[in-house]
């Protein structure tokens, strides 16, 4: 048995690993399990890609088993200091960096394969050359987009759309000059001739990248950054084949399809087409966006207090929290899954209720409340606690505001118009924990404040659960 058997034969339990996890990742109560599948699987590869790279005597550059401990520790002494201290609100800019990392790898593999093999003649290794061209050019708009999606979910650089006049043309313009410097490089003769090509499209390529994730308004990251996930993906696979690495073209493909299946997703609960967000501008008009208006109040509000909300769930049989974006930044889910602990205590029914993309990144509140130590079989999803709010006698709206509008409904010309919501209105009574009337993501004001059954709780969220909490 030869060390590339096993090593081989170990890429193919670790491929099997990952699928595991992925499909462990698809539900709460599995997801621990899929984790601990994914680490598996990343530890068998990591240990056998070091193992082949040891034994392979052919290979064009020195590896050291001191070179790569050294790397090794370096990596994960940086990993583990920055997983400690990101903040859950840190996550998405976390991520569009460490995708960033994986484009710029694309582009060095491709540029050291290339370069330590001689170019042959024209026509000799053309499919070779394809697999050079598209991992640099994928991996280099990943790099560049990435950044930019660092920059703007970080605050480094502006979240309003950059719109350039002819911009989609520009795009367009970037797509068909790679094409051409495509013909080019496989048809050139040395690598003297090849070099040239490859190093234009290189810059096309970054400032494509470049351009079209700074065409997209800060509240569209999250889509964005789900789509460079899945355009990492794309590259890492195509690393893959230049490098004849079997399990880097798995998994490459496994983070390509997962990541453009949950760009479907969250596009969808949203009830925006992927192109609208692709393309850009969302936020930079006045129908909306993270930064627009909203359209004017609409009648009269009810405050109460936490005095009076206290006293309405003491009364009540059953609870919905509907949590949103404000628990987040309040930080508020340890208090309210202190609240519905008592409540329970007390024999009132509490369940939560999640939106899809309540919060900025998917499984935003699901983490949250897994985090706060909330039972995973009272956290419901929308569709499956929209039936039972006609019988619920209230619902806390914690933070939450587009997720649970109306006007998503009833409105045919509002900006979110078709986007599936939470019926938090068809409860009994409804109790909104908010700072202001201010809008939310979306920048539409919502009919549910001005509902006569709606009772309005100002304040910041943290606050204002830990003084029902008292009063109960
Ligand atoms: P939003 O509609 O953004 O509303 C959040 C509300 O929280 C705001 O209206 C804000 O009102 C309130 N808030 C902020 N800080 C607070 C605090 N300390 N205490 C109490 N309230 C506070 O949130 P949502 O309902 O979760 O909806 C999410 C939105 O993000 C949707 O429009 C969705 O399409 C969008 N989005 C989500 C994702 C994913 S994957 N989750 C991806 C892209 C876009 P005040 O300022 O008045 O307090």
């Amino acid at each position: 048995m030869t060390v590339t058997s096993v090593a081989l034969a170990a890429y193919v339990i670790a491929g099997l690993l990952f699928v595991l996890s992925l499909a462990g990742l698809s539900a709460q109560e599995s997801a621990r399990r899929g984790t601990v599948l994914g680490m598996l699987g990343m530890g068998l590869a990591v240990v056998a890609t070091i193992a082949l790279a040891l034994d392979r005597s052919e290979r064009p550059w020195p590896v050291t088993a001191g070179l790569i401990l050294l790397v090794l520790v370096v990596g994960a002494a940086v990993g583990s200091w920055r997983a400690r201290r990101v903040e859950m609100t840190q996550m998405p800019e976390l991520i569009a960096l460490l995708h960033s990392f994986v484009g710029l790898s694309a582009v060095l593999v491709g540029y050291a394969s290339f370069l330590a093999e001689p170019v042959g003649p024209a026509g000799a290794d053309t499919v070779h050359r394809v697999e050079v061209f598209l991992g640099v050019l994928i991996g280099a708009v990943t790099f560049t987009g990435s950044v930019v999606a660092f920059g703007k979910l970080s605050g480094r650089l502006p979240s309003a759309p950059l719109t350039l006049p002819g911009r989609h043309a520009l795009n367009l313009l970037a797509l068909v000059a790679s094409a051409g410097l495509l013909v080019w490089f496989v048809a050139a003769d040395d690598t003297g001739t090849a070099v040239l090509p490859l190093v234009l499209m290189t810059v096309v390529a970054l400032a494509l990248g470049w351009h079209l994730v700074a065409a997209i308004g800060g509240g569209d990251m999250p889509v964005v950054v789900s789509m460079l996930n899945s355009y990492s993906g794309w590259a890492a696979a195509a690393a893959g084949f230049t490098l004849g690495n079997d399990l880097l073209i798995i998994t490459g493909a496994l983070v390509g399809a997962s990541g453009a299946i949950l760009s479907y997703l969250m596009c969808k609960a949203m009830n925006r087409s992927f192109w609208s967000v692709v393309l850009g501008g969302f936020g930079a008009g006045a129908a909306g966006g993270p930064s627009g208006g909203g359209t004017a109040e609409a009648g009269e509000v009810h405050e109460t207090s936490p005095d009076e909300v206290a006293a309405l769930l003491t009364a009540a049989r059953s609870v919905v929290v509907v949590p949103g974006y404000g628990m987040a930044v309040a930080k508020a889910q340890h208090p309210v899954a202190d609240l519905a602990e008592r409540l329970r205590a007390r024999g009132v029914t509490v369940r939560f209720g999640v939106h899809p993309v309540a919060g900025r990144l998917p499984g935003h509140m699901n983490v949250l409340l897994a985090e706060a130590r909330v039972p995973y079989d009272v956290v419901l999803e929308m569709d499956e606690v929209n039936p039972d709010l006609p019988g619920t006698d209230v619902v806390l709206v914690i933070g939450a505001n587009d997720t649970v509008n109306p006007a998503a409904q009833d409105d045919p010309t509002s900006p979110i118009a078709g986007m599936p919501v939470i019926e938090a209105w068809k409860a009994r009574d409804v109790v909104v924990f908010k700072r202001s009337l201010a809008t939310g993501y979306a920048g539409v004001q919502n009919p549910l404040f001005f509902r006569e059954n709606t009772r309005m709780l100002f304040g910041d969220a943290r606050e204002q659960v830990d003084k029902i909490v008292q009063a109960l």
